[in-house]
Parts: C-alpha cells; sequence; structure tokens
C-alpha cells in the first residue's frame, strides 16, 4: 500500500453552524484527496492538500469525450464519537468494475479503503450530526491526456472531496412524486448503465427537467429496447410491495448495482421476507395499483438513502401509493439502515467499517 502525504491547509474554511440547512453536496471540507496516473508510473504520488481548485488543459479528454468515473458513500460520527463508513468496499468494487467499463486503469484496493480512511480522519471535524445528516464522500477519476482522439487516456487523476449534507431530497423523508418516462431512456444492456459515470446522469437530464415542469421530483426509467420493464429512478434504485412480496428490477447490465438496493435485499430476505429480484412490467405495476395489490414503493441510493414515494405517474394515471405516505417496510429500512450507519442499531451483518 502507498504512502499517502499530507499536506494540512493553513486557513481552515468555517463550519456550517446550522446543520438543519446543509442541504446536498453544497459545501465542501478543507480537504481533498488526490492522486495521479500513468502508464509509465500506474498510480502514484497520492496526497491530502488543501480543497482547492485544479488545473487541466482544454483539451483534456474528460471534457470531450467524457471519461470518467465517480462513486458516492458516507461518513457518520456515533453518539460515542466513533466514525463509521458503511459497506466502502462495495463502492470500491463497483467503482473498479465502472473503471475496467470505462478502459480507466482500476485501483488497487487498499490503496482506495486508505484514502477513504485517511481524506475522512483529516476532516473528521466536518462531520456532522444531526438527525439525517452525514459526510458525503465523492471518489472521482478523470482523463487527463491533452489529445481530441478517440481513445482511453494515458493518464488520470483521482480524487477525493467530502461534503458535509443532509438530505438529498429537499422533501427529507416526505414522500416523493415520480413520473415513469416512456419516451427518453437512459441505458441499454451492452451499454454503460451498470457503470457510474457521468454520461448515465447527463442522458437523464431532459426527462428530469420535464418531470420537474410536471410537479414530479424524479424519473422512473423503463428498459431502453421495449421500454415496458421497470429499470431504476437514476438517482436510487426502486423497490415494490406488490402482495406481500419485495419485487426490484434484476441487475440486467443497464442498471446500476446499488449498495444500498443490495442492503435492502439483505435485510428483507433477514428478516424473512419473501424477496423477487425478477423483471416487472409497468403493465404489471398498473395492474396492480389499479387492484390494491401495490402495497409500497420505495427507491433506496447512498444519497437518497430510502425515500419512500408516494405517487408514479405513467401516460395520463397517476398511482398513489401507501395513501401518498410512508410505508411500513420503508420506514423499517431507513431506520435500520440509518441505524446501522449511525451505530444506534446493532450492526448484526458486520456493514461498517471504522475510521481511526
Ligand atoms: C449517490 O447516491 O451517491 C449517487 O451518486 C447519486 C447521485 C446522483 C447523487
Amino acid at each position: 500500500m502507498q504512502e499517502i502525504r499530507i499536506e494540512r491547509t493553513k486557513t481552515p474554511k468555517t463550519k456550517p453552524t446550522d446543520q438543519s440547512k446543509l442541504g446536498f453536496g453544497k459545501i465542501f471540507t478543507d480537504h481533498m484527496y488526490i492522486m495521479e496516473y500513468s502508464t509509465e508510473k500506474g498510480w502514484h504520488d497520492p496526497a491530502v492538500v488543501p480543497y482547492q481548485s485544479i488545473s487541466l488543459e482544454p483539451s483534456a479528454m474528460v471534457f470531450h469525450y467524457g471519461q470518467e468515473m465517480f462513486e458516492g458513500l458516507k461518513a457518520y460520527k456515533t453518539e460515542d464519537g466513533r466514525i463509521l463508513l458503511f459497506r466502502p468496499n462495495k463502492n470500491i468494487e463497483r467503482a473498479n468494475n465502472s473503471n475496467r467499463r470505462l478502459c480507466i486503469p482500476p485501483v488497487p484496493e487498499d490503496d482506495f479503503l486508505n484514502a477513504i480512511k485517511t481524506i475522512v480522519s483529516v476532516d473528521r471535524d466536518w462531520i456532522p450530526t444531526a438527525p439525517g445528516t452525514s459526510l458525503y464522500i465523492r471518489p472521482f477519476i478523470i482523463a487527463t491526456d491533452p489529445f481530441l482522439g478517440v481513445r482511453p487516456s494515458n493518464t488520470y487523476k483521482f480524487i477525493i472531496i467530502l461534503s458535509p449534507s443532509g438530505a438529498y431530497y429537499e422533501s427529507g423523508l416526505d414522500p416523493v412524486k415520480i413520473w415513469i418516462e416512456d419516451d427518453y431512456v437512459r441505458a441499454v444492456r451492452g451499454g454503460i448503465g451498470e457503470a457510474k459515470t457521468g454520461g448515465n446522469y447527463v442522458a437523464s437530464l431532459a426527462a428530469q427537467v420535464k418531470a420537474h415542469d410536471e410537479g414530479y421530483s424524479q424519473v422512473l426509467w423503463l428498459d431502453g429496447v421495449e421500454r415496458k420493464y421497470i429499470e431504476e429512478v437514476g438517482a436510487m434504485n426502486i423497490f415494490f410491495k406488490i402482495n406481500g412480496k419485495v419485487v426490484t428490477p434484476m441487475l440486467t447490465g443497464s442498471i446500476l448495482p446499488g449498495v444500498t438496493r443490495a442492503s435492502c435485499i439483505d435485510l428483507c430476505k433477514h428478516w424473512g421476507m419473501d424477496v423477487e429480484e425478477r423483471r416487472i412490467s409497468v403493465d404489471e405495476l398498473v395492474e396492480a395499483a389499479r387492484t390494491g395489490a401495490l402495497e409500497e414503493c420505495w427507491g433506496s441510493g447512498t444519497a437518497a438513502v430510502i425515500s419512500p414515494v408516494g405517487a408514479l405517474r405513467y401516460e395520463n394515471d397517476v398511482m398513489t401509493i401507501a395513501d401518498g405516505g410512508i410505508g411500513p417496510v420503508s420506514q423499517k429500512l431507513y431506520d435500520t439502515v440509518t441505524g446501522i450507519q449511525t451505530g444506534k442499531v446493532v450492526d448484526e451483518l458486520g456493514w461498517t467499517v471504522e475510521v481511526k
């Protein structure tokens, strides 16, 4: 494992005083982690340095062809002062899967985890403690060759920034309204839908703007071929409770394999519930809503945690779910996941990793 050079800021910023107004991803801490890659040297010179602008040539490949990968995970401070990460190895594994798909050199897993632990430890005083808050960790890699031909870059920067954050949605745990999109598509099998990369998010913007204009906070994507099967929401994976069973779209290659998604599946199975990962057609959903079999719906994601869905709109139908409120499974998952993350619920499944 490589040793990380640490250069501390001489001009620390003022920390936010009102943790109820953090919002999501707006404030950044005093430091960042940075490591360089070249084909000759591999990943080298890891350092924690003061948070600062980076200088890139306008020809840097990331600006033109989008060769980049990002991740998202969180750190929490427990009541007894410990710092916990939630399943960081799952994010590291997914990051390297994204890297392989995007022709970015993988980062050795021990260096990746050490980088996260080190930057979080240096900026430990920035971890908020108010309910619903955490330190959001954003690792990302960008292609930096100054070159306009289309090929994988030979140089990269791996950076980690930290943002003390509150709820992703302004509504907090209040149920969100979701628009089922049947015109635009996000991803197709064989494409980059299962990689965590900016291209998937820019592909979502036009539909998101359309949904916002109609009063919906997010878009639920259908498969890109038949526009028939439910995929994901973009900022989160999606779950339904239909006739007593928990159902979520199977990972087909165009869906992001969410860490919170995996945790919901594991917890529901641990509680003895029936869980099905399978294809779910939008027609099945509309019919389940019509007959009352659709009992609950929620989204899962690192930023969104567990986000109950109160209404789904498909074409001209609006399906109201759980009377527009928070269903019992969504609430139990939210309480358990956030409880484990913050050290309030016993971590029976061994998911948390302590930062010393
Ligand atoms: C996350 O949940 O960490 C994500 O990366 C989703 C992002 C759109 C905020």
